[in-house]
């Protein structure tokens, strides 16, 4: 949203510079191409002055170029609005959120199986359980446990509810909000999202979960929180954090 509210800024100040400048020299018109590029680095500037990531400021940059390359392909709109309800469906909330659709590895769907109770049967959840990679494939390692995956974006929801219905899958999906979910319904809870919201996932686990419960995390640890066991094996590219509650 920031980032959109800058490009808005940049266009007003370059409409601000284009009106004076045009006025002093009006024999020497700016090129669209100049405006598009002074667009860019305004932008690229502001995002730095706002100290937006680095990344941003190429993404600032490079945005009014894509926008000018991508009207001059004279595409039919309608792509534009596919483009965009795909992309709404696919990550829904995530300006609030702020945790996109990335999958976990094959490394890390072993490394939480080992870690489950094998003595008996368990109720375990996968808060934010994108395509459902890891529902999947422990609900067909784990048949006498029920494995449940919480999403909230429709089309990852979608995509997983169908893959359970193809595979005859056991596992279940639930289309809400993991904030909305009771975690104390749970014996073990994965989450595999992003710094931004790991200390209030660990607060509703704290609250929430039964003594003996597990909670794992995915590449993201919990700050001032040390995890009872860090797991990395060869197999997988991000640790796994594991907290006995
Ligand atoms: C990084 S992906 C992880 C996917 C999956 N757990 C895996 O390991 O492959 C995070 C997912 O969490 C979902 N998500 C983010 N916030 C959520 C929320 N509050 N409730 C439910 N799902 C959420 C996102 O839509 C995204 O699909």
């Amino acid at each position: 949203m920031q980032a959109l509210l800058l490009q808005g800024l940049a266009a007003l100040m370059l409409g601000l510079f284009l009106m004076v400048y045009e006025r002093l020299f009006p024999v020497m018109p700016v090129s669209i191409g100049v405006a598009v590029i002074l667009q860019g680095a305004i932008a690229a500037f502001l995002a730095r002055w706002r100290n937006l990531a680095g990344w941003w400021w190429v993404i600032q940059f490079c945005f009014p170029l894509a926008l000018f390359f991508a009207l001059a392909l004279q595409l039919p709109p309608v792509m534009f609005l596919v483009a965009f309800l795909l992309f709404f469906v696919l990550y829904w909330h995530t300006f609030r959120t702020q945790v996109p659709y990335f999958p976990s590895s094959a490394g890390v769907w072993d490394a939480v199986a080992q870690l489950l109770p094998a003595d008996r049967a368990i109720r375990m959840a996968d808060i934010g359980s994108g395509l459902g990679g890891l529902v999947l494939n422990l609900a067909s390692k784990r048949e006498d446990s029920e494995i449940i995956g919480i999403e909230l974006a429709p089309l990852p929801w979608f995509i997983s509810w169908v893959r359970a219905q193809f595979s005859q899958s056991r596992g279940r999906f639930i289309r809400a909000d993991y904030a909305d979910m009771d975690f104390s319904r749970f014996d073990v809870v994965f989450a595999y999202l992003s710094p931004a919201v790991m200390s209030a996932v660990w607060e509703k686990a704290r609250v929430e979960m039964r003594p003996g419960s597990l909670l794992l995390s995915n590449e993201f640890a919990i700050e001032n929180q040390a995890a009872d066991l860090i797991i990395q094996t060869e197999r997988m590219r991000t640790p796994l954090y594991a907290w006995y509650i």
